[in-house]
Order: structure tokens, then C-alpha cells, then sequence
């Protein structure tokens, strides 16, 4: 045999050293590892119980694959890129290790129905890990929605102030983001969970398989109905990137939100000294550099999601080693989601809101002028005339500089006659916010319902959590 290769019987000489190189991929699925090994196990036991292996065999197999196990732990595994990828390490070193019977173990099996089968599993690892990261950040924010639910603050629309709102209200709609980001991951699990294992290369296999029982000891919930398309299915991450992009738009608006109120001119917030930093030319400076750091790396999480997408467009069944470029972008994914919602649930516990200003800004630019309008209907004033006596009160007020609420009684009285005394209730921001008092409305009374309603929701899902 001229080539040095698991597979090189048919070759004539060895592989050209930057063709190795090239085609390696063990520098990064090496992560793949402990999925690797844990579905090796599985299918030893299984090709054993099917009579493909002896007991004896098998307990060699298991327990070489625990030694290497301890080995890539401990980092003294030696990879290689002359055994390609992580699959073919592993592989080579169980050979080393217990001798030929390590050579049994690939029976019935094929790199591709493998490799799919670790991506499964890491898959499905990694979105319980966000989700519970998810879980910690969103009690973060209901922690802070109950701190700020009298804290009084502008609502936008165009990035103008627009009605008062709780400062609570405003939180608790960024649980909401975040909750719906769950749902879409525990959704998406439901499709990863999925045993493409006995697929082999793509038509199966000839051995009298167990399908169901790896699947089984891998806990996945269902096998693929075709092996076709077991290997050369990459939706479920296509549909994990997807769900992950969308998480970071998330992170990426509110941290814009934050970098908004951190500025001089919203002057809403402080956020801690520890996670700010400076300038190196401008001994002033305090920058929120962590909140602008998420809202640019969820730049890099929809690359990732435009690189799995193009990466199968077009591509023919079944396997192409195309997909070898499918771990990289979605190893970064996991690793940039979780540091960044690892960053917020650390920051937002420090910030310190600024009430009064919060206040002051939300009486400046007329938020109350949908209350009075809605005082006009209240007397029996058709909405569109009080749209239009409000408007003319508010041009006056700005004129004068004043805001609504300082106009005396008889000015308002000009732009209609039904207005009366108790007009002042309106106009003042916290009867405002709290006439909104309906579900999902942002009376704090209502605000206190939604923290209740989310934090039963996180508890009953924190039973249900794997
Ligand atoms: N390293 C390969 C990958 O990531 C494993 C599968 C290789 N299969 C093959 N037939 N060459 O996709």
C-alpha cells in the first residue's frame, strides 16, 4: 500500500503534504470530539448486539474510546493533519491503542452518517446551553423592569419622543424579543433531534442494523426516514443560524437602545466603569464599548447565516465536502451568542438609571397630547376634531414655550370649550402611563402583570429543561 491513509488502498502514492493541508479540517472539528466519541459508543454497542461484534471487541472499542477521551481532556492527544479530520484521529489513535479490533468499528458506518450525526448532537447541546443562557438574561431583565416600573421614561416612534412610558415597560419588551428567541431554539431542537446514524455513506448499509437503538442511547427522538437525505441535510443548521441570527438582532437593538441612553445627549443611564472603557487620546472619555461590541458581532452571526445558506444552495445529494465548511461558521455563532448574552447578563445589574432625567425628558415634546385628545373623546368630541383642537393647543404651547400642562385653564378652554379643571389630571405624565391600564398596556399595574406572567413562564419552563 503506497499512501498512508485510512482509506488508501486504492491509491497509488501519498497525498500531496499542502493537499493535506488544504483539505484538513481537524484544526477546527476537533470540538467535535466528545460528540465523535459518545456516538462511536453507541454504535459499538450496537454493531455488538447486532452480532457484527464480540463482547470482547466491544469493551476493547468502549474503553479505547474512554482513553482517548481522558487524552483530548488532558490535551496530550496528539493531532494530525495527516489523518484529516476528527473522525480519522480518533479513529487512527484507537488503532494505535487496542490494535486491529479498532479497525472493526467503522463497520456499517461512513464519515458521513458520522459526521451528521456529531453535528446533531453538538447542535442540540448547545441550544440547551443558550437556552438556559437565554433563561439568566431574561430574569436579569425582569429583575430590573421591577426595579424601574415607576421609573418614568419617553416612549419613542421615528426616534422622537412620543407618549410616556414605564421605564419597566420598555424592559419587559425586551423579554419579549428574547422569549420568542426561546421558542424558536426549543422548536428548532425538535428537528435536530434527529438520528441520521446507519445512514452510512448514503444507501444505507447491507449489516443487520439497530437503528433505533443508537438512537436511543444518543437520546434522540427520531430516526431520518431517508438515508439520502440523512447525509446531506444541513437544515437543521441552516434553521439553528437562522434562529441564532435573529437572537443577535436582538442583543444588537437592545444594545443600541443602551448606547442611545448612555449618550451625553439621552443621559438616561450610567453604565458601570467596569464594563466601559477609554480613549487612548481623550482622558474624558467613557465608552460603552461592550454594548457596541454586541451590536457588532451580531454582524458576524448573520455572515454565518449567509455563509450555511450559500454553502447549500445548489448542492446535489447527497454528500459533498462542501459541507466540511459547514463547522466553522456555526461553531462561531455559538461561541459569539453566548459570550454576548453572557456580557449583558453580567452588565445590566450594575446600570444606574437616572430617573428625574428620564422624567424631565418625558415631559419634554408634548407626550401628553394623545391624553388630551382622548379626554376631548371622552366628552363626546369626534376623534378627528380633538386630533385637530390638540394640535392647534400644542402649536400654541410651543410657541410660548411652555409645555401643555402650564397653559392656564381658559387658554385651553380657547381650543375647546369642553375642556374643565380635571383636564390637569391628564396632562401630568404619571396619570398618563397609568391610564393605559389594559393588558399589555404600559400601566405599571399592567407592567407587574407581565413581570408575574414571565416569571411564571420561566419557572414552569425550568421544569421541563433537559
Ligand atoms: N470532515 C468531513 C466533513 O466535515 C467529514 C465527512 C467526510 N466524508 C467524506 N466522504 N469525505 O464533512
Amino acid at each position: 500500500m503506497k499512501s498512508n491513509k485510512l482509506w488508501g488502498g486504492r491509491f497509488g502514492n501519498q497525498t500531496n503534504a499542502s493537499v493535506e493541508l488544504f483539505t484538513s479540517s481537524q484544526l477546527f472539528d476537533r470540538l467535535l470530539a466528545e460528540q465523535d466519541i459518545v456516538g462511536s459508543i453507541a454504535h459499538a454497542r450496537m454493531l455488538c448486539k447486532c452480532g457484527v461484534l464480540s463482547e470482547n471487541e466491544r469493551d476493547m472499542i468502549v474503553s479505547g474510546l474512554h482513553k482517548i477521551n481522558k487524552e483530548i481532556e488532558s490535551e496530550s492527544f496528539v493531532w494530525s493533519d495527516r489523518h484529516e479530520d476528527v473522525h480519522m484521529n480518533i479513529e487512527a489513535r484507537l488503532t494505535e491503542l487496542i490494535g486491529d479490533t479498532g479497525k472493526k468499528l467503522h463497520t456499517a458506518r461512513s464519515r458521513n452518517d458520522q459526521v451528521a450525526t456529531d453535528l446533531r448532537l453538538y447542535v442540540r447541546k448547545y441550544i440547551d446551553h443558550i437556552i438556559r443562557n437565554i433563561d439568566r438574561l431574561e430574569s436579569v431583565i425582569i429583575d430590573l423592569a421591577e426595579r424601574e416600573i415607576h421609573t418614568i421614561m419617553p416612549g419613542l416612534t421615528h426616534l422622537q419622543t412620543a407618549q410616556p412610558i414605564s421605564c419597566g415597560h420598555h424592559l419587559m419588551a425586551w423579554l419579549e424579543m428574547l422569549e420568542r428567541d426561546v421558542q424558536r431554539f426549543s422548536d428548532c431542537r425538535k428537528r435536530v433531534n434527529v438520528s441520521p446514524l446507519g445512514s452510512a455513506a448514503l444507501a444505507g448499509t447491507s449489516f443487520a442494523i439497530d437503528r433505533r437503538m443508537t438512537a436511543d442511547e444518543l437520546g434522540f427522538e427520531e430516526l431520518s426516514n431517508n438515508s439520502l437525505d440523512s447525509v446531506s441535510d444541513r437544515d437543521f443548521i441552516m434553521e439553528f443560524q437562522s434562529v441564532a441570527a435573529l437572537t443577535a438582532v436582538h442583543l444588537s437593538r437592545i444594545c443600541e437602545d443602551l448606547s442611545l441612553w448612555a449618550s451625553q445627549r439621552f443621559d438616561f443611564i450610567q453604565i458601570g466603569d467596569d464594563f466601559c472603557t477609554g480613549s487612548s487620546i481623550m482622558p474624558q472619555k467613557k465608552n460603552p464599548d461592550v454594548v457596541e461590541l454586541i451590536r457588532g458581532k451580531s454582524a458576524r452571526v448573520v455572515g454565518n447565516l449567509t455563509a450555511i445558506f450559500v454553502l447549500m444552495k445548489g448542492q446535489a445529494l447527497g454528500y459533498n465536502r462542501d459541507n466540511q465548511e459547514d463547522k466553522e461558521p456555526l461553531f462561531d455563532t455559538i461561541e459569539t451568542i453566548d459570550s454576548c448574552i453572557d456580557m449583558l447578563c453580567q452588565m445590566l445589574p450594575g446600570i444606574i438609571f437616572n430617573r428625574e432625567k428620564m422624567r424631565l425628558a418625558a415631559i419634554d415634546g408634548y407626550t401628553t397630547a394623545t391624553d388630551l385628545a382622548d379626554y376631548l373623546v371622552n366628552k363626546e368630541i369626534p376623534f378627528r376634531d380633538a386630533h385637530s383642537a390638540v394640535g392647534q393647543a400644542v402649536a400654541h404651547a410651543a410657541h410660548q414655550n411652555v409645555e401643555l400642562s402650564n397653559l392656564p385653564l381658559k387658554t385651553l378652554q380657547g381650543f375647546c370649550d369642553k375642556i374643565e379643571e380635571d383636564v390637569f389630571d391628564i396632562l401630568d405624565i404619571e396619570g398618563s402611563v397609568k391610564s393605559r391600564n389594559h393588558f399589555g398596556g404600559t400601566a405599571p399595574e399592567q407592567v407587574l402583570l407581565q413581570i408575574q406572567n414571565a416569571r411564571n413562564q420561566i419557572e414552569a419552563r425550568r421544569k421541563n429543561m433537559p
